[in-house]
């Protein structure tokens, strides 16, 4: 079998681009009105890591829901997703961000198989990274090919693999774009994807208003000191001068479209410039800046984004509560 190099120089595959694309966003974004951002701009070094966070506060549900799913199915969906087991399995990550919960189906993956790939992929480097130490760590024997990449600005390009590829979509990542948007996300996956191939979705089911909020609004503020990172961000990369203390974190769940939204809401009039995109901004008081959508998903809404865009659903696993679900399948 070929070895691999574990340990990669991932600055060194940091996408040139970036800065252009955070030029173009806010060009786009913050000009328009309403005003909004695209959710991959909260991930650079500091979201990351205060995602991370997000993801251990008692209030934030999805992430310990979704790996209690998988740890009670991995070998089950492994099964499902790979029936000739004498070919090799590589899974392939969308939004990886530290692969926490990945192990639970990398490990089930190498109780059948000895040949497992790791293919990472994610618009930030240190949460990749991290990802990479992790799985090294852990579970020595899976190949890594890391792939530092916006995949909604610049559609993933896969190898060719002779064998079976598994793309996990965890986290209801898929959430949080337009339905629109999410449609065209996975229309490209399937189109790097081959018969017989599948594909793992993970998604947030539609619930009581109250834990829905509660999510997106922990008693801590770290989710507010996550969406005002964008802000830092900014004037960070950007050269604008936004004083953060001004704008405030806003959630609310919109009924009609099934959706938590983050705003950002300026707290006063105030004029903020964005020196390297070259944009003056005004703004009202109460005057916001749409960051997020969290699209909550019911059984149907899932069937049809997966049917109408290649994909047929072989199974579905929730938890008991059916807060949370995880569904694999297979491309058509
Ligand atoms: N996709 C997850 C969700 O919608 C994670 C996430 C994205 C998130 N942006 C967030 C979590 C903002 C909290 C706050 O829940």
């Amino acid at each position: 079998m070929a070895t691999y190099v574990q340990t990669v120089d991932l600055d060194r595959l940091a996408s040139v681009d970036e800065r252009e694309a955070l030029i173009c966003e806010v060009q786009r974004g913050l000009i328009a009105r309403p005003r909004s951002l695209s959710p991959w701009m909260f991930y650079d070094a500091e979201g990351s890591r205060l995602f991370e966070r997000i993801t251990t506060l008692p209030e934030y549900y999805p992430t310990r829901t979704e790996r209690t799913i998988l740890a009670g199915n991995a070998d089950a969906i492994v099964a499902c997703a790979h029936n000739d087991r004498s070919l090799p399995l590589r899974f392939v990550e969308l939004g990886a961000g530290t692969a926490s919960k990945t192990c639970l189906l990398l490990e089930a993956a190498l109780r059948i198989s000895d040949d497992v790939a790791y293919v990472p992929v994610d618009v930030c480097s240190s949460a990749l990274e991290l990802a990479c130490q992790n799985v090294a760590c852990a579970l020595p024997e899976v190949r890594m090919r890391p792939i530092i990449r916006n995949y909604v600005t610049d559609p993933l390009e896969l190898e060719s693999f002779d064998g079976t590829t598994l793309a996990l979509y965890l986290g209801s990542s898929i959430g949080n774009f337009a339905p629109d948007e999410a449609r065209q996300i996975l229309s490209d996956l399937r189109a790097q994807l081959q018969a017989g191939d599948a594909l793992l979705l993970g998604t947030d089911m539609v619930k009581d208003e109250p834990t829905l909020l509660a999510a997106y609004d922990d008693s801590e503020g770290v989710t507010a000191a996550f969406n005002l990172n964008v802000l830092h961000r900014l004037n960070r990369e950007l050269g604008a001068n936004f004083d953060a203390a001004c704008f405030r974190h806003r959630v609310l769940w919109n009924r009609t479209e099934a959706r938590i939204e983050m705003h950002l809401e300026s707290m006063q009039e105030q004029d903020v410039s964005i020196e390297k995109a070259n944009i003056d901004l005004h703004f009202m008081r109460h005057e916001t800046i749409h960051t997020e959508n969290s699209y909550k998903f019911t059984d149907r809404r899932i069937g049809s984004l997966l049917r109408e865009t290649g994909f047929e659903m072989r199974g579905n696993w929730k938890d008991s509560q059916g807060w949370c679900a995880v569904t694999l399948s297979t491309c058509r």
